[in-house]
């Protein structure tokens, strides 16, 4: 990482602090939010890989009357208005889990989960695309008609593959990344939106 790139990050980083969130990741999600609309008070919102809380912090405060899961295999601190589940997404039949939450689905799937990189482009990349495509999966389980989700990814070969597994799915699909992410990092977002599938069921 650069100085310039360290230093943005933790100018972001320092700034979530003295602002009280959990993690600098929160910029993004609203800054997705400005750019997209994701979010309105009284949805039923999903957070996968949401420790240590950064993104269900700012669903909670924007969707104060909706309903808020999170879900993430390590444990995460309480956070007001939000239901933890500890769980793994590759778990079989995960999505029994959050429909007991909410057995009609939701409305807004969020997922910021990465793995560990390796530094191996292309092998990160397969695991990011491979991490979205299950995403996909339980999306058809818990995902509500014409809902969206918002799944992180790395920029790569894979991408337009992934783009072009969205449209299976979704009616519009954009490619984003928002100015507090690092300008050198292929992170990047898919969003989904207006859901074409099933209604949820597990
Ligand atoms: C970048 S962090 C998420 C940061 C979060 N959005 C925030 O705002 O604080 C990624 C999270 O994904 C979680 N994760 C990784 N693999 C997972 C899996 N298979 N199932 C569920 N969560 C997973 C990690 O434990 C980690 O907490």
């Amino acid at each position: 990482m650069s100085w310039i790139q360290r230093r943005r990050s933790e100018t972001y980083y320092r700034r979530a602090k003295t602002e009280g969130y959990r993690s600098r990741a929160i910029y993004k999600l609203k800054q997705m939010d400005e750019k997209f609309s994701l979010i309105g008070n009284g949805m039923r919102i999903l957070d996968l890989g949401a420790a240590p809380g950064g993104w269900s912090q700012y669903s909670s405060m924007v969707n104060e009357e909706g309903l808020n899961v999170a879900m993430d295999l390590v444990p995460m601190r309480r956070i007001e208005n939000v239901y933890f589940v500890k769980g793994d997404i590759f778990e079989d039949n995960i999505w029994t889990k959050v429909l007991e939450l909410s057995p009609d689905g939701f409305d807004l799937v969020l997922s910021d989960i990465l793995m560990h990189t390796s530094g191996d482009r292309s092998r990160d990349q397969a695991n990011s695309y491979f991490i979205a495509k299950r995403v996909l999966e339980i999306c058809e389980h818990v995902l509500a008609r014409n809902g969206k989700t918002l799944i992180k990814t790395l920029q790569g070969d894979l991408t337009e593959e992934m783009r072009r597994e969205f449209k299976k799915h979704f009616r519009r699909v954009f490619l984003t990344k928002p100015s507090s992410s690092l300008p050198r990092s292929p992170e990047l977002y898919i969003l989904g939106e207006y859901y074409s599938g099933h209604s949820p069921s597990p």
